[in-house]
């Protein structure tokens, strides 16, 4: 998941960046357009570079390590196994977008489906390929990005994202056509992603990301970049309108956006996501769809 998106980074996430930032020599953040190519060049060496500290940090939480993976759609702690987003997986072929390390994926072989995980990072995806040789289910993995799967048309009968890819891409409206392109009908298609509103807030899981300071209707992507000026991380926001209509326009129905509640049990702050601001507004969208 994403736990960056700072209008302005905030100490904790400069330091749970440290590593990457130092590799890809960024030096802070910048606005502007930036398409596909761009966008996805930056994001593949970018997770490359975060996968290490990524998975230091986030690991224990998501279950990579647990011999069966676990399925974890948001820092708010929603499973599929208590959610059932997806329905019945017994037997159905499920295309993981932005898997990670994937362990949703694993979890997802474990429950009785057929899922192939993608994602643009070869470091992230190594991480999956470690977890899997300790044990567990062995899924398909798959590098590519998600404005392109390499899938044929109706190939899949679900498919899912756990904060994979989708913020990260320049296109999201192809992103829904593809899924709609590779999904059988009949298919569902379930993503998490940041909540939109949390755009107009600082990065920031105190006080500070209370006090909103960017414009909700400001597309222009938050982006890092080096010292010549190539960009090294980029995320692009988009609306809950904007959300709606790119999964209408690909001809999908959309069935459910579920807005998780920061639950009781959970003290454990994820990047700007903290128990501070989730009991006063919603840190995660997630959108439920289905090709009919
Ligand atoms: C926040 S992580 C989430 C990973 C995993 N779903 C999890 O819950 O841990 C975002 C993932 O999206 C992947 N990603 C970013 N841009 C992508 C793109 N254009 N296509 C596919 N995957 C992408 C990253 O490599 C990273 O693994």
């Amino acid at each position: 998941m994403a736990d960056t998106l700072p209008a302005v980074p905030d100490s904790d996430s400069a330091d749970r960046h440290a590593q990457a930032n130092a590799l890809l020599g960024t030096t802070g953040p910048a606005r502007g357009k930036l398409g596909s190519a761009d966008s996805e060049r930056a994001n593949r060496r970018w997770w490359d570079a975060d996968a290490d500290q990524y998975h230091q940090t986030h690991a224990d939480f998501l279950g990579v390590d647990s011999p069966g993976g676990e399925f974890v759609w948001c820092p708010e702690g929603l499973h599929e196994g208590d959610m059932h987003f997806l329905g019945d997986v017994v037997g159905k072929r499920v295309l993981e977008i932005g898997c990670g390390s994937a362990p949703c994926s694993r979890w997802l072989a474990g429950a009785g489906a057929h899922p192939v995980g993608l994602d643009i990072s070869m470091g992230m995806l190594a991480r999956g390929v470690a977890a899997m040789d300790r044990g567990g289910p062995r899924v398909p993995l798959v590098q590519a990005g998600a404005e392109a799967l390499p899938f044929a048309d109706e190939s899949f009968d679900l498919a899912c994202s756990a904060f994979g890819g989708v913020p990260f891409v320049a296109d999201s409206a192809l992103v829904m056509r593809e899924v709609a392109r590779v999904l059988k009908p009949g298919g569902r298609w379930v993503f998490s992603v940041n909540h939109p509103m949390r755009w107009i807030f600082l990065d920031d899981p105190g006080e500070a990301g209370l006090v909103a300071t960017v414009s909700y209707f400001d597309r222009t992507p938050y982006i890092e970049v080096d010292a010549d000026g190539t960009p090294t991380y980029a995320e692009h926001h988009r609306t809950i309108g904007d959300r709606v209509r790119e999964i209408v326009a690909a001809g999908l129905t959309l069935v459910d956006i579920v807005e998780p509640d920061w639950p009781e049990w959970l003290d454990r702050e994820w990047g700007q996501w903290s128990p501070l601001r989730g009991e006063i507004f919603p840190g995660t969208a997630i959108f439920v769809a289905e090709k009919r």
